[in-house]
């Protein structure tokens, strides 16, 4: 499939997406956030593709935020929609993706920006990083999903904190919090998110994508995320891969779950 904002390139089962309009610090405007959606989607159902990992283009910004522009005569009922659709669109869909997504951070992460390297699973910042939901500045709060993941994140007192004052944090920050898991310079950026890729790569897909669902199910009203872990936990014991992996063990060699 070919994109006018994205850039899509898979290779030895690792996708990686790359958010291309630099010129606008990758901000993020309603044909991006169909793309994007469309490329998690193709990526997800994609037997080639193991591993997500997410990122902007440029040295300078991973995403600088919604595209104020698109937005700034927007009425309340259209608010309301943006809001609604980006999530369901979007964010939703990265958190509860079944493939891993890893947001290789890469400068600016503000506004729908962060909130987009907060809903992908794991976050490694390069340095330079600066990451901050702004939209207090605006007259506006984050509206996909910062209020929500960046409390589940850091903390509810240091979440009204960087929304409160529309501040940036750096890089050495946002690791002692816990907003990324790992800061590295940005030249090493990419080849730290292909590690980490490679070593889950190792590692049952049908599992991992378990332990996705049990995990997110901890934030999901209504729903009792130690029951969802009984239930995924027996359903591992009806897989091929679970064969495979106690076998390989049994055998004391490398599992194949790929085959
Ligand atoms: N929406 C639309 N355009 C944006 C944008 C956004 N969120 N963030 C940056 N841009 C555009 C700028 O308008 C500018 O475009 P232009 O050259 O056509 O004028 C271009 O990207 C470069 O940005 P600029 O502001 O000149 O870069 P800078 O280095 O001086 O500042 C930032 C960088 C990130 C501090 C600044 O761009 C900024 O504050 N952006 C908005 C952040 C924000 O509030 N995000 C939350 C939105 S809800």
């Amino acid at each position: 499939m070919s994109y006018n904002n994205i850039l899509v390139e898979t290779q030895n089962l690792i996708c990686k997406i790359t958010i291309n309009r630099p010129d606008k610090l990758n901000a993020l405007n309603k044909a991006t956030i169909e793309e994007l959606s469309k490329a998690f989607k193709e990526a997800e159902k994609s037997k080639e593709v193991g591993v997500i990992i997410l990122t902007g283009s440029g040295e300078k910004s991973f995403v600088a935020g919604a595209d104020i522009k698109e937005f700034a005569d927007f009425s309340t009922p259209q608010g309301k929609e943006l809001s609604a659709k980006g999530h369901e669109t979007l964010f939703n869909l990265v958190e509860s993706l079944t493939t891993p997504v890893i947001a290789a951070v890469n400068g600016f992460a503000l506004g729908g920006g962060l909130e987009l390297a907060m809903c992908s699973h794991i976050r490694i910042a390069s340095s330079n990083a600066r990451m901050g939901l702004p939209e207090v500045s605006l007259g506006v709060i984050p509206g996909y999903g910062g209020t929500q993941r960046l409390a589940q994140l850091i903390g509810r007192g240091k979440a009204f904190e960087l929304i409160f004052t529309a501040g940036m944090m750096d890089a050495e920050t946002a690791l002692k919090w816990g907003l990324v898991n790992e800061v590295v310079e940005q030249a090493d950026l990419m080849a730290t998110c292909e590690k980490m890729a490679s070593k889950i790569l190792n590692n049952s897909p049908n599992a991992i994508s378990a332990a996705i669902r049990c995990v997110n199910s901890n934030y999901q009203d209504g729903v009792n995320g130690y029951e969802v872990e009984i239930e995924e936990f027996g359903k591992c014991f009806g897989t091929e891969e679970f064969k495979e992996g106690t076998q390989a063990f049994l055998e004391k060699r490398k599992p194949n779950f790929r085959k």
